[in-house]
């Protein structure tokens, strides 16, 4: 027999699994799963499928009806109490006659956060924070790193042989790890708004990027490249599964645009081609996380200029040497190991035959990223 605080965090897991449903769908609103108890037993359950859609709380009213009356609501994000796309949770639950609101995490927005809380205990019902806490902000690291630091969240991701590179000498890089990561990193697009990578990766591995899973969510595939000195033929340009985007500067190469306009891929010119102008432009497009899977030159710039947040580095027990090789990170002008970015709430997990490693850049104070030139 479960107690009380068990029945509330599995409760509470129920919610981070609701909200999963939507991964990669909700942009820019968060992932919010909720459950409605009465008596011990769920009569309603429901999360956010996407922004403009009702929110989670929502749903699982619906789902429960008259039984929400006296019943406690789990729900992974505490309930909103303003007026966007949707009238306030806060209000519906009021409305409902729930008893008891069991949240998993303050709403990070810090003009907003602890209303929906405050509404709810000045209406007289019983509010309990934090349960689950740690997974509902891990769920949500980049709707939260969205309100703090008005950029989207960047994930860089690699995978190295390991003796530290990314491809062999000639660029050739298909494949170091082994099936069983590879689609570990398709889920993870699945979750992303969109993946960017660089002209010489496009030239040199003709990626496809999907999630190559057909229910699953295909972000947005993004090139960076400057020259647009760029093939004709690409599975990048086959846009019936998922949409592209070139970014590249003012000017470049026109014909090439049209070209790429005329087979549905987006262009779009920017003043200056840099990941933090490139982010800035994801932010405004409403994105919450955005998965860079470069090669080094980029990498190394995107880290530099504060575009990434989290590593995962894909380790593989292969050895392919190369003086000059590529390796996942490029120059990010350090001389000594003292200067090293050390990452910081490090996990380690063998994923098949290879180990993944994710780790979080050390975070700059919010006001910095706003400086940054790019
Ligand atoms: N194993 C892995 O996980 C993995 C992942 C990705 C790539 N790779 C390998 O990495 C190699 C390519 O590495 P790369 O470092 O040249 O990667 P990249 O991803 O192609 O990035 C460099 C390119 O990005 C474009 N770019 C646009 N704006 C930029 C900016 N502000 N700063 C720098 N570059 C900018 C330029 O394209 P233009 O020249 O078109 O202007 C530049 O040549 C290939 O061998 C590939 O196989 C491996
Ligand atoms: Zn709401």
């Amino acid at each position: 027999m479960m107690n009380s605080q068990e029945f509330d965090r599995a409760m509470m897991c129920r919610c981070l699994e609701l909200a999963r449903k939507a991964l990669g769908r909700t942009a820019p609103n968060p992932l919010v799963g909720a459950v409605i108890v009465k008596d011990g037993q769920i009569v309603g359950e429901g999360y956010h499928p996407a922004a403009g859609q009702p929110h989670a709380e929502v749903f699982a009213l619906r789902e429960a009806g008259e039984k929400a009356r006296g019943a406690t609501i789990y729900v992974s994000l505490e309930p909103c109490n303003h007026y966007g796309r949707t009238p306030p949770c806060s209000e519906a639950l009021v409305a409902a006659g729930v008893a008891k609101v069991v949240v998993g995490m303050v709403d990070p927005n810090p003009l907003v956060g602890g209303g929906g809380i405050a509404r709810l205990r000045a209406a007289g019902i019983e509010v309990v924070v934090g349960v689950e806490e740690e997974a509902c902000q891990k769920l949500n690291e980049a709707f939260v790193h969205r309100i703090l630091y008005r950029r989207p969240f960047g994930i860089l991701k690699y995978a190295m042989t390991v003796d530290g590179k990314i491809a062999a000498t000639g660029g050739h890089s298909a494949w170091i790890t082994s099936l069983d990561a590879r689609s570990e990193v398709h889920q993870l697009r699945a979750s992303c708004d969109a993946i960017v990578i660089g002209g010489n990766t496009l030239r040199l591995d003709n990626p496809h990027l999907t999630s190559h899973q057909t229910e699953a969510h295909n972000p947005l595939r993004v090139v960076m490249s400057r020259t647009l000195d760029l093939p004709e033929t690409a599975f990048l340009w086959e846009t019936t599964e998922a949409p592209t985007l070139v970014l590249t500067e003012k000017g470049a190469n026109p014909k090439f645009q049209e070209y790429l306009s005329k087979r549905g891929v987006m262009v779009e010119e920017l003043v200056s081609l840099t990941p933090e102008r490139a982010m800035a432009y994801f932010y405004d497009k409403g994105f919450l996380s955005v998965l860079w899977e470069c090669g080094g030159i980029l990498a190394a710039s995107a880290i530099a200029q504060g575009a990434v947040q989290k590593i995962l580095a894909f380790i593989a027990p292969k050895i392919v040497g190369g003086k000059i090789a590529p390796t996942p990170v490029g120059d990010l002008g350090f001389t000594t190991m003292t200067e090293a970015l050390t990452l910081e709430r490090v996990t380690w997990r063998v994923i098949g035959t290879d180990c993944l490693m994710e780790g979080y850049l050390p975070t700059p104070p919010s006001d910095l990223c706003q400086k940054n030139p790019g």
